[in-house]
């Protein structure tokens, strides 16, 4: 049952897309029709600026901590923290009140993870910033971010005591990831992803 629990309120508070309140608040548009159309952080930064991607970040972030911390405090490590973190992830990327149509679970991500494995994460974090810093592809920074934690925590589950569901939960995140990244990653491939600073690509 705690489980249960844990799983629905991290879809629904996943469900919240701050990308799409804040725009709606600040300028009354829908952020999933501008830019690259995507309901996310890097996308409010081209569409509305530095100030409310900052929030955007934190607060997605935070639904993806929240989710995770309400399934340790109801079910303890393992099982139920993954699903429920899972499932923030996959209603930020489909979200209930927005009929299923969301972001690409990057900020969400990094609550999640930052939660449940702290320095795998933070180590792919810095490892990712400065990859964003040099190339200025956030997309690239993202999918850097997503692969470095889960090659850390599988190569030192053992060392920090990790339940293995947090690996389980990670590959299966990251595949996620990188197929929702798809279209970024063809236009990376091709040269043509747009960078931080730039307009977007659709
Ligand atoms: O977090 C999403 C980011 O990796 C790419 O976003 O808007 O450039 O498709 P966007």
């Amino acid at each position: 049952m705690n489980i249960f629990i844990s799983v629905l309120v991290g879809y629904l508070l996943g469900s919240i897309s701050f990308s799409y309140v804040f725009g709606q608040k600040l300028k009354k548009l829908d952020i999933r029709q501008h830019g690259s159309g995507n309901a996310g952080a890097t996308n409010t930064l081209r569409v509305l600026g530095v100030g409310p991607a900052i929030g955007v970040l934190l607060l997605d972030a935070l639904k993806g901590i929240v989710a995770v911390l309400l399934a340790l405090y109801l079910a303890g490590e393992g099982l139920a923290p993954a699903l429920a973190g899972l499932a923030a992830i996959i209603g930020h990327n489909w979200p209930i009140f927005l009929r299923f149509k969301g972001g690409k679970g990057v900020a969400t991500t990094i609550g999640v993870l930052a939660t449940l494995v702290f320095w795998p994460a933070l180590i792919a974090g810095l490892v990712a910033i400065l990859s964003i810093v040099v190339s200025r592809f956030v997309s690239l920074g993202s999918l850097l971010f997503l692969l470095l934690t889960t090659i850390i925590t599988a190569l030192f589950r053992e060392y920090f005591a990790y339940p293995i569901e947090y690996v389980y939960l990670m590959i299966a995140v990251t595949i996620l990831s990188f197929w929702r990244h798809r279209t970024n990653i063809s236009r990376l491939i091709k040269g043509n992803e747009s960078k931080i600073g730039q307009k977007a690509n659709q």
